[in-house]
């Protein structure tokens, strides 16, 4: 069977994507249409075995402050402690993503990453780094149809501070076993969607044989 699209159409709209910082707090899409574009990307991602370790969380409006709030409150102490410059330059940043319309939180689920090893012991070693794989797969599918739908978003990683995911699991009321692994802003775009960022050059990004 081939796809009414060709491999360069589908390209052409993945190139689309870029990271955008100037979000909106509006979306021109309805939050079902959001919600769709989450359930379709988890209707059909692939994972190693088809064992499904991503979960993933929408959060939209006035919860988007919220949420970032909560992300605020324990990560300003920390930022400001690496000195006042490093806030200066973070606190703008934090406001800019408050002021999103919303996120989209890629979790994986660490009681299918156990359930998977015991199911297949000899591939047992390479879950969790399976598990990263999907993750990241869902990431560019969703980051990609937002775009494409019309939304600006940027990718996440504010776990990387000590206490930050406890504080969005405490918010979002999630499975203990389940680990953050990136954060979407998106919403309308309040800047010139960014042009792609130069690239190494072919030779030594490819082989060919
Ligand atoms: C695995 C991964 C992690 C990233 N983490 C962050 C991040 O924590 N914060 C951020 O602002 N951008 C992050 N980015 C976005 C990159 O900086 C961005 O994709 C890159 O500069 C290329 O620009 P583009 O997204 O417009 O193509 C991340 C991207 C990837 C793929």
């Amino acid at each position: 069977m081939t796809s009414n699209i060709t491999a360069l159409q589908w390209l052409e709209a993945a190139k689309h994507r870029r990271s955008v910082y100037g979000l909106a707090s509006t979306s021109k899409i309805s939050k079902e249409e959001i919600q769709k574009i989450l359930e379709e990307t988890l209707s059909f991602a692939p994972s190693s075995y088809n064992t499904q370790p991503t979960r993933l969380t929408l959060i939209t409006g006035e919860k988007q402050r919220e949420f970032w709030n909560a992300i605020q409150a324990v990560a300003e102490p920390i930022l400001r402690d690496f000195g006042e410059s490093v806030w200066a330059q973070m606190g703008p940043r934090f406001e800019a993503f408050k002021g999103a319309h919303g996120s989209v939180l890629f979790w994986e689920s660490e009681d299918s990453i156990k359930m998977s090893q015991q199911f297949h012991p000899a591939a047992a070693h390479m879950f969790n780094e399976f598990s990263d794989h999907t993750n990241g797969m869902h990431q560019i599918l969703v980051w990609t149809a937002l775009e494409i739908a019309g939304l600006g978003a940027n990718l996440q990683h504010m776990q990387a501070l000590p206490g930050v995911e406890d504080a969005i699991k405490k918010f979002c009321d999630v499975p203990n076993d389940w680990k953050l692994k990136a954060h979407l802003n998106f919403g309308d775009e309040a800047q010139e969607h960014p042009p792609v960022p130069q690239k190494l050059e072919y030779s030594k990004t490819l082989q060919v044989l």
